[in-house]
């Protein structure tokens, strides 16, 4: 069993029927010597008692922002400052909408604003509560705040219904507290910056229609998450994609092949490694129409004008920055491959077959990876574990080119 003595951690409470798992939750953490506050907000106290929590965690349990005697013993700002962690456990669609918005107007949002250590939530709702957009957005906003979600269960709820919104088991959140707790390893791209492409683009030919791809995104996304764990400062220029933002990674939405391949020469000025995963539309209309285009007549005839090459003109102008590129290709995968190398000026190419069911839109991928004096096959898998072998390998070249 590991063990985290002379840590704090505090465990908000939110209003939800989840709420008797976190008994679990704070057992665990005080079986592993771990000091833990309970925090409740007024909704939290309609599903449990504060004296649950208090003989579990062996500390009154705090409630109240404006009482005089509670502030007293230990007010919001010092137990703000004593965290080592704060996890919010259930966290319901009412505080994430508080946290986002960045109120103050009960003790445990109050505390969230005044603390400086990591604040974790494990959300636990209706599954159409959860997937409602002014849920997501608040997700959305409180991860790019370097909030850590533990992401809900899909399974039977409370009020009967099934989908996704169940809080995670909490030995589960107590691992990835434990986890947390832990001192951090220096990682390998520590100190560096990584520049990715991601996602189809959308070359519009009139106000409502536009040229695209099947690209998912998600090989850009997994390699983008890998990249981050290994300790680098990490940037997509994504096109539209229906992907969250991976924690703590910038994404630059753009939609053109143009939009994007500005943002690209931006980002790689300051970049130490560019992979270019994007499926960039290669044509774009000569003129884009500026009302819809009507039926007239049997058949439409569009000019089409070639796109510059984001990932040719990125290496070429930023010699210094470690470039790879991607080859989707039905055929003649190798051949095509090697000649995108050469041609593109690059360090690597990762090459993967496509059509037939594979590549595009799909949860696995097989990769091809290829320099210019060797070759190394990744066999099918899916796409997160290719990711951190991928860039297992990308950090290997990266190093012996720069030592
Ligand atoms: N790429 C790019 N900009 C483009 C086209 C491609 O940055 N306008 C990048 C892709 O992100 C990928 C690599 O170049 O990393 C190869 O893309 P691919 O579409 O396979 O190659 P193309 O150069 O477009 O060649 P072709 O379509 O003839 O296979």
């Amino acid at each position: 069993m590991t063990t985290q003595s002379n840590k704090n951690i505090v465990i908000g409470i939110s209003g939800g029927i989840a709420a008797y798992k976190s008994a679990q939750l704070v057992r665990g953490l005080i079986k592993r010597g771990i000091t833990v506050r309970v925090c409740m907000t007024p909704a939290a106290l309609q599903f449990m008692t504060p004296l649950t929590f208090q003989a579990l965690s062996g500390h009154p349990v705090h409630t109240d922002l404006l009482n005089p005697d509670a502030e007293a013993g230990m007010g919001h700002i010092a137990l703000a400052r004593w965290a080592d962690l704060v996890v919010i456990a259930p966290a319901s669609a009412d505080l994430m909408a508080r946290l986002s918005m960045g109120l103050a107007n009960d003790l445990l949002s109050t505390l969230c604003l005044a603390t400086t250590a990591p604040v974790h939530l494990a959300p636990a709702m209706n599954h159409r509560m959860w997937s409602h957009l002014a849920t997501q957005a608040n997700l959305n906003t409180l991860i790019q705040r370097g909030v850590i979600i533990h992401e809900p269960e899909i399974g039977q709820q409370a009020c009967g219904e099934v989908g996704m919104g169940r809080m995670l088991a909490p030995d589960d959140i107590l691992k990835q507290c434990l986890k947390a707790l832990q001192p951090r390893k220096q990682g390998v791209l520590q100190g560096k910056q990584v520049l990715l492409t991601a996602g189809p683009t959308r070359e519009a030919i009139d106000p409502v229609r536009y040229i695209s791809n099947r690209s998912s995104g998600k090989m850009g996304y997994s390699i983008a998450r890998a990249a981050r764990d290994l300790g680098a400062k990490v940037t997509i220029v994504s096109g539209p994609v229906a992907l969250r933002a991976p924690q703590k990674v910038t994404v630059v939405s753009v939609e053109s092949a143009a939009e994007m391949h500005q943002a690209t020469l931006d980002y790689a000025a300051s970049a130490d490694i560019f992979i270019a995963t994007a499926a960039v539309s290669d044509f774009s209309t000569e003129d884009v129409f500026s009302k819809k285009i009507k039926k007239s007549g049997d058949c439409l005839t569009l000019e089409l004008k070639q796109n510059a090459d984001i990932l040719y003109d990125t290496s070429h102008q930023y010699p210094q920055l470690f470039s790879v590129g991607f080859a989707a290709e039905t055929d003649n995968l190798m051949v095509y491959a090697r000649d995108k190398l050469q041609r593109k000026k690059l360090d690597m190419i990762v090459a993967n077959p496509v059509g037939e069911g594979k590549g595009f839109d799909q949860a696995t991928n097989q990769l091809e990876i290829i320099w210019k004096e060797g070759h190394l096959s990744l066999p099918e898998k899916d796409k997160q574990t290719l990711a951190h072998e991928l860039m297992a390998i990308i950090v290997e070249h990266y190093n012996r080119l720069n030592s």
